[in-house]
Formats: structure tokens, C-alpha cells, sequence
């Protein structure tokens, strides 16, 4: 048994990274035959690529996915620790699952993701949660049909979870939940240590894959058909800065962009490591979409300091208006925290004053959550939760006003989409090169394909239109 601990999570080592090839244990091979599983994902784009890797390797030793949990035989519940919403869905959904257990004693339960990483839940799900067959973490997600043989095969509860990181592993199984847009890991983990951030410590620290690696996954999708791919990373701009090659995000982003998959993008970058010649590479090649999240988190100097996030409010809107200038018609959005320990009144105005600068085009909004071990949990905070619910209330009424105002700005123009697929009301959907999404009429046959529309309808979160032509 491994239990994690979050002391040994913080710690980084100046060791190199090994990569490794994905190897399933022979024994582990049939065990599934025969029977069902379910795979429930909480969290981030990097998590829902891990449930694509997850449901591959159940594939592999032989079980077969089911959309009803009920009829599951094997449920997964890969979870996210980002805030404490989704980590009380998790432990909701455990609920659930235990009743379930109740009349099928042969279901097997198994947690991983982000909050089995976490100390004090690894240690609850050990001793108060029996209904749980096997736990194991982000480090070791390649080993899931070895541990799924270990909980069928010796009866008692698995648990396998490491504080530290391991080797790279390559070519593990994948099962894409789409034939045209694609996810690609191109780091792991991440350094910054911003004081409110879990991630650090239930990620890893920094490693990024090898350019070879990554550029042969994308020729294979562009061979395969596929539109776009989003490259993944908790923070993608710090991509290379651990191999020691000189070779950035920029040199992958051309690389990728050489490989002409019609579509790429990128999450989630940190202003700090946003360099002129990633603007440059991005204006330079029309595959590389005009559309860039840059999480800003604060707009008041004082708690952008006290986040740890290394930039000042100047310094980031001279970013801003960098790419702004540089990319014609490139988009924005964000993500704010409001609520940060003893935030006052006055920081709140001055991110808003940031946010009527800057009026994103996108913006995710949330209320500062403490997370067990990070830096920011150890403050005393004296902002009431009811005085944090209405700041966020008031920030969205600016964010939604702009997201509006950018969404006009396209009105009766003709832009590039991708479609993905049919919305519940019956119509198409997808998103614009600028990633604002659209629904609009047309056939089946062109889902999948990248098509001109011209926008009739700008609304709050997306757009109408018609196909053009
Ligand atoms: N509380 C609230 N929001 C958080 N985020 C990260 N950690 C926390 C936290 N402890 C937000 C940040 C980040 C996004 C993915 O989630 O805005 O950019
Ligand atoms: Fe959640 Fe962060 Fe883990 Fe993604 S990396 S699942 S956002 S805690």
C-alpha cells in the first residue's frame, strides 16, 4: 500500500525525467471479459484526456463501457481537488455508488484523479470508505490494469498512490471521445506554486514530454483525419524549460503547426512565461487558432502578490494589449478568483477596473476555495461568504456584459467552424476559430468538417448563424 503525502508532494527534485513505453501486465490481459465498466470525470481537460486513457486500458484487458452506472460491473471515478464543489461531487457520487453496492456486492469501486493524490482523502477513502475496491493517482494512471487485477484477484482493498512523480509514459492506450478534435499532453505538472493551487502538489512537479513524441502524435491524428488538436498542460508556456535542449513553446508550436493539422490549440497559459516570440510564431501560422485563455486571477497588485503569481496588474495588461495589437482578432478570456483571504473592497474594484479594461471575450469566475497544504490555506480570512457571493455576482455582471459586447463584434460576419456535433434543440454546433460557439441548421454529413457561417444572432455565450453559401 502507498499512501501520498503532501510534505514529499511539495518538494522538487533537479533529477531528469525518463520516459518510458506503456506496457500492459500480461496477466491483467482477459480480466475484464465479460463484463462492464464506467468512467465518471470531474475537473479539467487534462483529467478528461486521463478518462480517455482510463477507458482504453479497461478496453484493453477486455471490459466494455456502459452509459448507465447502474449496469456497470467496474466503476472509476476520476476526480478533480480544485475546489471544494468538486470534491463534495465526488464524495456525492461515493454515496450513490455505496447504496448501489448495496444490492450488487460484486461491483468494484476504484478512485483516482487529482483528490486521491491528496493526503487526508487517501487516508479517508482507506479507513472510512469501504466500499472503495482500489485508489491509485495522477502518477500512476498507467498502471490501472494491474491494479484492477490486484483488486479482482486478492480481494482486499488496493491502494496505490506516489507524492512524486515517476517516469513519462508513452503510448498508452486511447480512446478519443471524438473522430476530429484531440487532446495532447505536452507537460505535466507545475512549479509555480501559486499559494491558493493544489495542483502543484497533486500533479507534480514540471516534465515535459519529448518534441519527437508529441509532433509523431499529432502527424498520427492529422493521418487519422483529425480537424484540431488542443495541447495540454497545467501551464503549456513553460513547455521545455526542463529538458534542457533550447526548445520552447514556441519551437513546438511552429513544429505542430509544420505538421498542418487544419486546427491547433493551446491551454492553459501563465502570463509569466508568455514570450513575444510565442505572439510572433502564433500571428505567423493561420492553423494556430487566434484564441489564447490567460488567466489573470486578480486585478489588485496586493493580492496578486500574496497568489504568488510573479506579475503585476501593468505588467499584465501590457501583455494583453501585446497580443491584442500583434494578433488581429485574437480573443481573451480568463479565469478570476474573487474572495482571496482578506480581500478588501478596494482590490475587488481594481479587478474590476482590470476587467473594464480589459473586456474579456471569455472568463471563467470563481469563489477563492481553500485547499489543504497550499500556502493560501494557512491565512486567516475575515470576508464573509455572503460578501464573497456578491462580489462574484457583480463581477459576472461585467464579464457578461463584455462577453456580449465581443459577441456583437462579429455579427453578419462569416467565420470558420468546426462542428461538432447536434445540440439537445436539434441543431449543429461548434466553435469559431476565436472559440465563441455557434448553433446553426444544416446536415449531418458535415459534422466533423470545418464550414464557413455567417453570424445572425450575437447573445450572451454564443452565437446563431447560418451556413454560408
Ligand atoms: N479556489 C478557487 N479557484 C481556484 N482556482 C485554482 N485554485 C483555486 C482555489 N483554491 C481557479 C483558478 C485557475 C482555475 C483553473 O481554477 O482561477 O486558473
Ligand atoms: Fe482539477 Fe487541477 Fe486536477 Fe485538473 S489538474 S483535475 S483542475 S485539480
Amino acid at each position: 500500500m502507498n499512501l501520498p503525502d503532501l510534505t514529499q508532494a511539495r518538494k522538487r527534485t533537479k533529477e531528469k525525467v525518463v520516459t518510458e513505453l506503456y506496457n500492459t501486465n500480461i496477466n491483467a490481459r482477459h480480466i475484464g471479459i465479460g463484463k462492464t465498466y464506467y468512467v465518471k470525470t470531474y475537473g479539467c481537460q487534462m483529467n478528461e484526456h486521463d478518462t480517455e486513457n482510463l477507458k482504453a486500458m479497461l478496453e484493453e484487458i477486455g471490459f466494455q463501457e456502459v452509459i448507465d452506472v447502474e449496469k456497470a460491473d467496474l466503476v472509476l471515478l476520476n476526480t478533480c481537488s480544485i475546489r471544494e464543489n468538486a470534491h463534495n461531487k465526488a464524495f456525492g457520487m461515493l454515496g450513490r455508488l455505496k447504496h448501489l453496492k448495496e444490492t450488487k456486492k460484486d461491483l468494484i469501486i476504484g478512485v483516482c484523479g487529482c483528490m486521491a493524490q491528496e493526503e487526508s482523502v487517501a487516508t479517508e477513502l482507506l479507513n472510512k470508505h469501504k466500499e472503495v475496491n482500489f485508489v491509485f493517482g495522477t502518477h500512476n494512471l498507467h498502471r490501472l490494469p494491474d491494479l484492477v487485477f490486484e483488486a479482482l484477484s486478492k480481494d482486499k482493498k488496493v491502494i496505490e498512490v506516489f507524492s512524486k512523480e515517476g517516469t513519462i509514459v508513452e503510448k498508452i492506450p486511447v480512446k478519443r471521445e471524438n473522430s476530429y478534435k484531440a487532446y495532447v499532453n505536452i507537460i505535466y505538472g507545475c512549479d509555480k506554486f501559486c499559494t491558493y493551487c493544489i495542483v502543484p502538489f497533486t500533479r507534480g512537479k514540471q516534465r515535459s514530454r519529448m518534441p519527437k513524441n508529441i509532433i509523431n502524435e499529432v502527424k498520427d491524428l492529422v493521418h487519422d483525419g483529425y480537424q484540431e488538436v488542443t495541447l495540454l498542460g497545467q501551464n503549456v508556456n513553460a513547455y521545455g524549460k526542463d529538458l534542457d535542449i533550447n526548445y520552447g513553446m514556441e519551437d513546438l508550436l511552429r513544429d505542430v503547426a509544420k505538421t498542418n493539422i487544419p486546427r491547433i490549440r493551446f491551454v492553459t497559459s501563465h502570463p509569466w512565461d508568455f514570450t513575444d516570440k510565442m505572439i510572433d510564431v502564433i500571428k505567423e501560422y493561420p492553423n494556430i487558432m487566434p484564441y489564447i485563455h490567460l488567466p489573470v486571477q486578480s486585478g489588485s497588485n496586493r493580492i496578486l502578490k500574496l497568489m504568488g503569481r510573479r506579475y503585476t496588474k501593468e505588467e499584465y495588461i501590457t501583455l494583453f494589449d501585446k497580443i491584442r495589437n500583434k494578433i488581429p482578432g485574437c480573443t481573451i478570456s480568463t479565469d478570476i478568483i474573487v474572495g482571496f483571504p482578506n480581500e478588501t473592497e478596494e482590490d475587488f474594484k481594481e479587478t474590476l477596473s482590470l476587467v473594464d479594461y480589459c473586456k474579456f471575450d471569455g472568463a471563467y469566475s470563481f469563489i477563492y476555495s481553500p485547499r489543504e497544504g497550499t500556502a493560501a490555506a494557512k491565512l486567516e480570512d475575515k470576508i464573509s461568504i455572503d460578501e464573497k457571493e456578491k462580489r462574484l455576482y457583480t463581477l459576472n455582471e461585467h464579464l457578461n456584459k463584455y462577453f456580449l459586447e465581443s459577441n456583437k463584434k462579429v455579427l453578419n460576419k462569416i467565420v470558420p467552424v468546426l462542428v461538432e456535433g447536434r445540440n439537445e434543440k436539434g441543431k449543429l454546433f461548434g466553435y469559431t476559430d476565436t472559440f465563441k460557439l455557434i448553433n446553426f441548421n444544416g446536415e449531418d454529413n458535415i459534422i466533423g468538417t470545418i464550414v464557413n457561417v455567417k453570424v445572425t444572432d450575437s447573445k450572451t455565450w454564443s452565437l446563431d448563424g447560418e451556413i454560408d453559401g
